[in-house]
């Protein structure tokens, strides 16, 4: 049984092991390859249960693949292909030891995921949702002066881009359109490319003091956990906004829970969660929240072309090629 004899596996095609469903294009091209498929649930038993004599593990930001899964799978196993740009979920060290490939899906969702984090800027600071869910109330209202009334986004207001990369320049693109002043962090923020746009390299305290909008683009790793914690937020303008479309663990959840409720900020448009899919119930209760489930890159050509990419990796690691976009 190929699923118990990493032997017998060995002798049969290689085998691509998923826990999900591929967008129809990108199914479609693993289907026509010379790859054998095999789907578990995310379950983490199913999946250790199901990948002995995988070569390819085509994992999500949901599933922790560790040494553990890795030796699982065993000596068959060639590749990580993660269906996401961010991969702080696989553990690239202990790929790396075992002369695992780990790969990712850059570049295609930078778009997308900028598109939601302007979604939620403009829907935190005109307090779209907040009015929304006022008006279904059916309570009486009339036009009033200071009737819902929040930030001006198109004269001058302050944005800061917390680690500046692909998808910080899409969000700085957009931002510069809309007539912001644009401050960022990260080795990009200097350069043509940043200078171009009307970027002002700063450092991250610089940048909490000036922002009316702070949004979060850098990756989840040792350093830039809680990053942003009390001590941020109280350095930040009272009136101040938090964007993160990056990584849940970034914000300190329980801190930003506090600084919204005590004023210490002025509100907060999410796509990440600290501990997702569970969201701390202090933070729902706020008005000032605006929450989305984890849909930055959630557009149906952009998940295509991450399901291709993703695949491109499979098809060319296990066909004895280098991968496309190792990490
Ligand atoms: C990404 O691309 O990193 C998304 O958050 C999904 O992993």
């Amino acid at each position: 049984d190929a699923a118990t004899d990493p032997a017998a596996a060995l002798a049969r095609r290689p085998r691509a092991h998923l826990t999900f469903t591929l967008p129809p294009n990108a199914a479609a091209r693993l289907a026509a390859a010379p790859v054998e498929v095999t789907t578990s649930t995310a379950d983490r038993d199913d999946l250790l249960a199901a990948v002995p004599g995988a070569s390819a593990i085509v994992s999500l930001v949901t599933h922790r693949i560790d040494g553990e899964v890795m030796d699982a799978a065993g000596p068959s196993l060639r590749l990580v292909a993660n269906l996401g740009v961010g991969y702080d979920n696989i553990d690239v060290p202990a790929a790396t030891a075992r002369g695992i490939a780990v790969t990712n899906t850059p570049g295609v969702l930078d778009e997308a995921t900028a598109d939601l984090a302007f979604t939620l800027l403009l829907a935190t600071a005109r307090r779209v949702v907040e009015a929304d869910r006022f008006v279904r109330t059916g309570a009486e209202w009339r036009w009033e002066p200071d009737f819902f009334v929040g930030l001006d986004v198109s004269a001058g207001a302050t944005l800061g881009i917390v680690g500046l990369g692909r998808i910080g320049f899409a969000v700085a693109r957009r931002a510069a359109a809309f007539g912001m002043r644009i401050v960022a962090t990260g080795s990009r923020a200097s350069g043509p490319e940043a200078e171009a746009l009307g970027i002002r390299a700063v450092e991250l305290a610089e940048l909490l003091a000036e922002s009316d909008v702070v949004s979060l683009h850098c990756p989840l790793t040792s350093e830039t956990r809680h990053l942003i914690g009390a001590e941020q937020f109280a350095a930040m303008k009272r009136s101040a906004i938090l964007i993160n479309t990056a990584r849940g663990p970034i914000v300190d959840e329980l801190a930003l829970i506090d600084a919204l409720r005590d004023g210490v900020i002025g509100a907060a448009g999410l796509d990440v969660f600290e501990w997702e899919p569970a969201i701390s119930q202090g933070l729902l209760a706020l008005p000032n929240v605006v929450a989305v489930p984890h849909i930055g890159s959630a557009g149906a050509a952009t998940r295509e072309r991450m399901g291709d990419l993703a695949v491109q990796n499979v098809v060319a690691v296990l066909g004895g090629l280098p991968p496309v976009t190792p990490v």
